[in-house]
């Protein structure tokens, strides 16, 4: 088998990273998640060469083990705010356990999601549990949950680089994407990403991020 060909990478001066570093830091930390988007036309162009960064993050095996459905048609999106709403309001009243609705309440949310109607695009999110082969067999996907994780946090920050709000929305159950959008049975929906430029009166929650100290161990 011929050898996969090797080549060098190029990289940044040593005395460069501590103030690059920085200064990414301090870009990303103003990402926040929104809930009130804004109709203000996107470049569908732009949104889906932040879907070809989110196509360059590592994964297991280099299977590439994900689909990115971008949703612009008004009727889709109409479909599946009614079908989040359905479970979002079952969640809500019925199921959601005191505890969940505890770690929610500073969050101010509720069943109803206007901004699956209201922002320019929706992109679901899909992992691909296996893959499936020319001649109809299945492909083994390795670590595929994690390749996803890691390809959405690409899209992230893709989208956050232009000024783009995102906000990750996961109903308690999201198989009614598969049948709207018409995915196969070997493709999970990961999750709902709602994307667009925040309302002038957007506002967000209050939240703190864990200190360094806090989430790091040198060993
Ligand atoms: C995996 C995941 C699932 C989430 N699901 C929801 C959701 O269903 N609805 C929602 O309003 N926010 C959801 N969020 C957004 C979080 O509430 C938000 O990221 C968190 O409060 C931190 O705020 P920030 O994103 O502004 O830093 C989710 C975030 C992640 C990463």
């Amino acid at each position: 088998m011929a050898e996969t060909p090797f080549s060098p990478l190029p990289g940044y001066p040593d005395e460069e990273l501590a103030e690059r570093s920085v200064q990414l830091y301090r870009f990303m930390e103003r990402r926040r998640s929104i809930r009130q988007f804004s109709d203000r036309p996107i470049s569908e162009e732009a949104i889906k060469n932040c879907i070809r960064t989110a196509g360059t993050a590592p994964s297991g095996a280099n299977q590439q083990p994900w689909t990115f459905v971008l949703v612009k048609d008004p009727r889709v999106k109409g479909a599946i705010r009614e079908g989040a709403e359905q479970i979002e309001r079952v969640f809500y009243e019925k199921r959601a356990p005191e505890e969940w609705k505890d770690a929610l309440k500073p969050l101010g949310t509720g069943y109803r999601k206007p901004f699956l109607e209201g922002a320019p695009y929706l992109i679901a999110v899909f992992v691909q549990k296996y893959g499936v082969s020319e001649d109809g067999s299945r492909v083994t996907h390795y670590y595929a949950q994690k390749s996803v994780g890691i390809a959405t946090g690409f899209l992230i920050t893709a989208l956050h680089q232009l000024g783009i709000s995102t906000l990750t929305y996961t109903p308690s159950s999201m198989n009614f994407l598969n049948a709207i959008l018409k995915r196969p049975e070997n493709e999970l929906p990961f999750l709902l990403l709602v994307v667009g430029y925040a309302d002038e009166n957007v506002k967000v929650p209050d939240i703190r991020r864990k200190s360094l100290d806090e989430i790091v161990i040198v060993v």
